[in-house]
């Protein structure tokens, strides 16, 4: 089985581009979908979700260890990047063997697409606070957001030994 999804990065990818050759950006070039098997789009996304707990998971290293958060601002906009595009990668019925997506993802759409939400909000602050170098309100801020992972994983992922 296949997915069209939009592809948000090439459409980025696209504008951006354009905004170089200062040409106005082709909207149909912006909204072409491509075909991913449902394999590869769990793969993917699975191996985004890892990426993001390392990240997510040194910036605790760094907070423990008394670093500086502001070098951290890279790696919490690249973090606030990935939970604006993630719920885009879990096109209806987007499952397989390996996937540990519940089937709530789809049959409650709204609470998880309000979950995604919050999870953005929450990385975009945490990402200030970390350009802005205030150490004790990252440290806060970064429990909010695990916060954030659990109450999603609670309803939305399968529970793990
Ligand atoms: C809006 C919901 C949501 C949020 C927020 C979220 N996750 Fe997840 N996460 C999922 C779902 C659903 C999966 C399963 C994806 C799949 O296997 O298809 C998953 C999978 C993972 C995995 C892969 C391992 C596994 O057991 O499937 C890791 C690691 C992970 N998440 C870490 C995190 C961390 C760390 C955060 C917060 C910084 C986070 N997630 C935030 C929904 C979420």
């Amino acid at each position: 089985m296949t997915y069209h999804i939009p592809v948000l990065v090439l459409a980025a990818s696209v504008a951006a581009t354009a905004a170089w050759a200062n040409e106005e950006p082709d909207p149909a070039a912006a909204e072409e979908a491509v075909t991913m098997e449902t394999d590869k789009l769990v793969a993917g996304r699975r191996a985004g979700f890892w990426m993001s707990a390392g990240l997510f998971g040194s910036m605790n290293g760094v907070i423990k260890s008394g670093g500086e958060v502001k070098g951290l601002a890279f790696a919490a906009r690249t973090l606030n990047g990935w939970a604006t595009t993630m719920p885009g990668l879990f096109p209806e019925g987007s499952v397989n063997d390996r996937s540990n997506a519940l089937p709530a993802v789809w049959d409650d759409r709204e609470g998880f697409l309000a979950t995604a939400k919050l999870y953005q909000e929450r990385t975009a602050k945490l990402a200030e606070l970390a350009a802005a170098g205030d150490q004790e309100g990252f440290a806060t801020q970064w429990t909010v957001v695990r916060q954030t992972c659990s109450t999603c994983h609670d309803t939305y992922r399968k529970k793990r030994d």
